[in-house]
């Protein structure tokens, strides 16, 4: 593929900072996560993170100035100039209608928006169990995806903790939040004719190999 600029779409633990990590591996792209790069700025007591850190503690979405001046210039920047995967980003109409600006700036179009659809009582079994490494935040499940050793990162052996927003209410929040605001993204891209949507219910590895299929279709498509 000439260039890839993918989004993942996807409610809260669908698997798109598993999947993510795999996609950044394979294609050696800039990856921008934004709930990573806000955790870190809540964790270096930046302006940026103090600003983010209540809303997140809430399972609020933080207000849309802040993200998209955050996001709009990684995209826009040399490292990202053959493309990037976005994840968590955008998460309502006005933040997908910032990123087609950007884009129109660039002359670029977006690839794909990736789906990964998973049921809400999935959700909440896999944040019940998520695990989260406190320096990089790769991230484990207890029962799906255990760290070799209880309670350390199997990439850069720090130590791992739940989430604060992966507390059983603030996921009910968090799931309100995606279905009103971050769901109507999926007619959206659908209009746009890049929706791709996957089954997230199988294990990481399935899930992954449809994924790297579906974007092997896209290239042989681009080709034809
Ligand atoms: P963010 O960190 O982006 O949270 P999220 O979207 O709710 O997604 P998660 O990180 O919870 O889950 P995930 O889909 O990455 O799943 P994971 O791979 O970890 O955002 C946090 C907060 O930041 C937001 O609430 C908001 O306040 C703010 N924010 C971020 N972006 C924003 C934006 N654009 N605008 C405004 N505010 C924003 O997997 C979950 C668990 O399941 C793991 O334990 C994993 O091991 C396991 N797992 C993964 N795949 C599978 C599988 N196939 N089978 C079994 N287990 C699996």
């Amino acid at each position: 593929m000439s260039e890839l600029n993918l989004i993942l779409l996807g409610p809260p633990g669908s698997g798109k900072g598993t999947q993510g990590e795999r996609l950044q591996a394979d294609f050696r792209l800039p990856y921008y996560a934004t709930g990573d790069i806000l955790r870190a700025a809540v964790r270096e007591g930046t302006e940026l993170g103090k600003q983010a850190k209540e809303y997140m503690d809430r399972g609020d979405l933080v207000p849309d100035d802040v993200i998209i001046g955050m996001i709009s210039e990684r995209v826009e920047s040399a490292e990202a100039a053959d493309g990037f995967i976005l994840d968590g980003f955008p998460r309502t109409t006005a933040q997908a209608q910032a990123l087609d600006g950007a884009m129109e700036r660039l002359g670029r179009r977006l690839t794909a928006a990736l789906v990964i659809e998973v049921s809400d009582e999935e959700v909440v079994r896999r944040l019940s169990g998520r695990r989260t490494c406190v320096k990089e935040g790769h991230v484990f499940h207890v029962e799906f995806d255990p760290p070799r050793k209880g309670g350390v990162c199997d990439v850069c052996g720090s130590r791992l903790v739940i989430r604060d927003d992966d507390k059983p209410e603030v996921v009910r929040h968090r799931l309100e939040e995606y279905q009103q605001k971050t769901e109507p993204l999926i007619s959206y891209y659908e209009g746009k004719g890049i929706l791709r949507r996957v089954d997230g219910e199988m294990a990481p590895d399935e899930v992954g190999d449809r994924i790297r299929a579906l974007l092997a279709t896209l290239q042989m498509e681009e080709q034809l």
